[in-house]
């Protein structure tokens, strides 16, 4: 059997999925980079080649604000016959202003948790068939602490469209991963996959830089020189990925590479099992 490993990163062109990406090569994983922008794909897969001496490294093109989008990247690595040992949801945004995706879905909402839920679960038999009993494959879920900001899953407001506001809608998105790394872990309970929530700290990015609101301009960079860097903010999410002890911790939230309590709403199992209908419903035409 071959030892070769592989693993799958969205997000890793910028911030804290930089240096995932790299110390996810540097364990010779074979890495696949799901990215929106090409040349900055392309300069990643240099620097990661560069910087561990890595050449597995491919890129598949996607804007995660698509669900077609999404669909066709998952189809596009499954097309390709490898296997799937390692997948970290490290994608995602905090938007000042209120927008909504090609799909009719708040753009938080969208990457967040609808690309992730998409992805996870168009790729979940390749990563059940490439786990085993002594090694099961990872799904990280790169999600926030901010979840707190969300008391519960608002199914009459999912568009954040009565008054939006940046903080509420990003907790709502990250409340709605959290949901969704807790239901998929009781589905993968008799299955040799273990998924994760991790919460990277507070880290200077480019998280909240993409439109020109006083948020974006002013409040996010003054705050950001007292942040953790983005290797700091990567080391959770890597200590998830390898960290043997870690194993069997299936559905465990993790912060500062230690495990922490879920609050109330994440772990409500039956808001995560209403949600996980409410969202396969919407997806179904993506399932064949
Ligand atoms: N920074 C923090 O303090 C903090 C705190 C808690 C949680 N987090 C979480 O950590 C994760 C990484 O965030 P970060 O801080 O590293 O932010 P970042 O520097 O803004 O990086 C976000 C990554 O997501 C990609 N991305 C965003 N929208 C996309 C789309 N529509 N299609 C494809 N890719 C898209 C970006 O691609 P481009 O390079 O093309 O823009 C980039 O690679 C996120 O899930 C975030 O919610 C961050």
């Amino acid at each position: 059997m071959e030892d070769k490993k592989y693993a799958i990163i969205t997000g890793a062109t910028s911030g804290i999925g930089i240096p995932t990406a790299i110390g996810v090569a540097k364990r010779g994983y074979h890495t696949t980079l799901i990215c929106r922008n090409p040349a900055k794909g392309e300069a990643l897969k240099q620097r990661i080649v560069a910087e561990t001496g890595n050449h597995d490294i491919d890129i598949i093109l996607a804007d995660l604000t698509s669900l077609e989008d999404v669909s066709k990247a998952s189809q596009c690595y499954i097309d390709s016959g490898k296997p799937l040992h390692l997948l970290i949801n490290n994608a995602g945004i905090i938007n000042t202003t209120h927008e909504i995706t090609q799909d009719g879905y708040e753009a938080m909402f969208a990457v967040n948790y609808l690309s992730v839920f998409l992805l996870t679960t168009q790729l979940l038999p390749v990563l059940k068939s490439s786990g085993n009993q002594d090694n099961s494959s990872r799904i990280v879920n790169v999600t926030s602490e901010g979840y707190k900001m969300a008391r519960r899953i608002d199914f009459e407001n999912i568009n954040a469209e009565k008054g939006f506001k940046t903080f509420p809608a990003y907790g709502h998105s990250k409340l709605a991963l959290m949901l969704f790394n807790l239901e998929l872990a009781e589905q993968l309970s008799y299955h040799p996959v273990n998924t994760y929530a991790v919460h990277p700290g507070a880290v200077n990015t480019n998280l909240g830089s993409g439109d020109n609101t006083i948020l974006s301009r002013f409040l996010f960079p003054m705050l950001r020189p007292f942040f953790k860097t983005p290797e700091q903010g990567a080391a959770t999410t890597l200590h998830v990925a390898f960290e043997p002890k870690a194993d069997g911790q299936n559905g465990f939230y993790y912060a500062s590479s230690k495990v922490r309590k879920l609050g109330k709403q994440a772990k409500d199992s039956v808001q995560a099992k209403t949600l996980w209908s409410w969202t396969d419903n919407r997806l179904s035409k993506f399932y064949n």
